[in-house]
């Protein structure tokens, strides 16, 4: 056997990789992390839930001792007075969806998820989006980034595209790009996606000159949307649906902040109709998350759809992550359990976290309205989530046109780190396009994404400050 030299081999591992890990492609939000660390910096710049709207306190895991194993009724095990702590038990109350059952959410489940948690969920489904078709299914997932990964790997091939906001979430741009898929970003206006540029897209569509079949899908973020802090009214919704009708595409809606619009009157304000609830073909796949209402780290959500198209998407999973994780399912259903299942969700719960998010999304508006200067920003119309949109006014700045729209906001934002604020620049987000805007409209499409879900106030207020005086340096006020 020959010995192993000391000195180590060095190993080109490029030539281990996949051409999907190759082309992986990272989100470049990623890219602000360096800024953030730099002392003082106060950042706006990613979107996180505030650790106050999570609803645990402190967790209690009844773990028997070594050679002791848990007891559960019906299964070989030992007597529950064996065991320290003692696990309160008591048998399932039929119907209750909710009710702990240890023994089917530790166990490997169908790919699809607990029985018992799918019950809640269809149930949820049914009273919020009321679908008007009958097959539809749900299928747990790990969160909305794993959802809505699995339904482009069922729905496209390399080379395919795909329809996508004009300002788009760098988590879905990313791995679609990873996946092969061709973005083609749809404008915007103030009510969202612009139904008739999508149906000018759909119809202009020349396979010879994309390279490609008309796009089989268009995935978008309905509510208080990542990065346009929009949410669709229902009306333009339909437009949308109709378009989506005529040329017979999907649509995949990646909905994590739902439950985050602002809601003026509570429980007793309606939430906006989600495309599910206006969905009479089955052509929608709706994604939803526990992200932003119960914790980012519960990696639990679903997905809502025709079963012949989630059929698909979950043979998907099958092969990933095999089913949901047993730990997550339990801790939520106890979670929504507390709450009062439905009606407490319904009724308290969720106005109470949209209301966290409305207050300090209604704050940063008052501050940047103090402390900004009018000339140099657009306040867009708040409707919650965690994200505002707020437009730069290129066209007025001193340099335009003589400099590029680019150019100066890259100078802006760069003039703002120096004043130790962070936020995201709307490049980050731009998606491919078709679309052609003179030089005057190219300018008015620039943005920066300010979240306001995390500083405390003081920082808001500081950062609001540090923006305005950037700002109003760079156009010479
Ligand atoms: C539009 C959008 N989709 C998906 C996600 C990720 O959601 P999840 O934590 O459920 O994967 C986010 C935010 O983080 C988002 O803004």
């Amino acid at each position: 056997m020959p010995s192993i030299d000391p000195a180590p081999v060095k190993i080109d591992f490029t030539k281990y990789f996949s051409k999907e890990s190759t082309g992986r492609k990272r989100s470049q939000l990623k890219e602000l992390k360096p800024y953030s660390e730099i002392p003082g910096m106060i950042s706006f710049g990613v979107g996180i839930p505030h650790p106050s709207t999570w609803p645990v306190n402190g967790m209690t895991l009844s773990v028997p001792f070594a050679g002791k194993s848990v007891y559960i009724p019906g299964h070989e095990s030992r007597s529950p007075e064996d065991m320290l702590p003692l696990a309160p038990y008591s048998d399932p109350v039929k119907g209750d969806h909710l009710f702990p059952d240890l023994a089917g959410e530790l166990q490997y489940s169908a790919t699809y998820g607990t029985p018992h948690l799918l019950g809640w969920i269809k149930e949820h489904i049914q009273r919020v989006h009321a679908p008007p078709y009958q097959d539809w299914v749900n299928l747990c997932t790990a969160g909305n980034t794993d959802g809505v990964d699995a339904v482009m790997r069922a729905v496209f091939d390399r080379g395919d595209y795909m329809l996508v906001e004009e300002f788009a979430y760098p988590g879905l741009l990313s791995p679609a790009a990873t996946l092969g898929i061709k973005c083609l970003g749809v404008p915007l206006d103030t009510e969202g996606l612009v139904p008739e540029a999508l149906d000018e897209i759909l119809t202009q569509w020349d396979e010879k000159e994309r390279g490609g079949p008309r796009p089989k899908m268009l995935v978008l973020v309905p509510t208080c949307s990542n990065p346009a802090g929009v949410t669709i009214p229902v009306q333009r919704k339909r437009e949308i649906y109709s378009v989506c009708r005529k040329w017979d595409v999907l649509i995949c809606e990646d909905d994590p902040y739902c439950f985050l619009q602002i809601r003026p009157d509570g429980a007793n304000s309606p939430i906006v109709p989600s495309f599910l609830s206006v969905d009479t073909d089955g052509r929608v796949i709706r994604v939803d998350s526990f992200s932003k209402i119960v914790a980012p780290g519960s990696r639990l959500g679903w997905i809502t759809g025709h079963q012949t198209l989630v059929e698909k998407i979950m043979n998907t999973r099958e092969s990933a992550t095999q089913c949901p994780s047993g730990f997550s399912i339990a801790a939520i259903a106890a979670i929504l359990r507390a709450w009062g299942s439905h009606e407490g969700f319904e009724k308290k719960y969720i106005p109470h976290i949209s209301d966290i998010y409305a207050k300090r999304c209604l704050l940063m508006i008052d501050l940047l309205k103090k402390h900004v200067p009018s000339a140099t920003i657009e306040l867009p119309e708040p409707s919650g989530g965690m994200f505002l949109w707020v437009r730069l006014k290129i066209e007025s700045h001193p340099s335009f046109p003589s400099e590029d729209a680019e150019v100066i906001s890259k100078r802006v934002f760069k003039a703002m780190i120096d004043e130790k604020v962070l936020m995201a620049p709307s490049e980050f987000f731009k998606a491919p396009s078709i679309s052609t805007w003179t030089k005057e409209e190219e300018a008015k499409r620039n943005f920066v994404r300010i979240s306001f879900s995390l500083p405390p106030p003081e920082q808001m207020e500081e950062g609001c400050r540090r923006m305005g005086r950037a700002l109003a340096k760079e156009w010479k006020l």
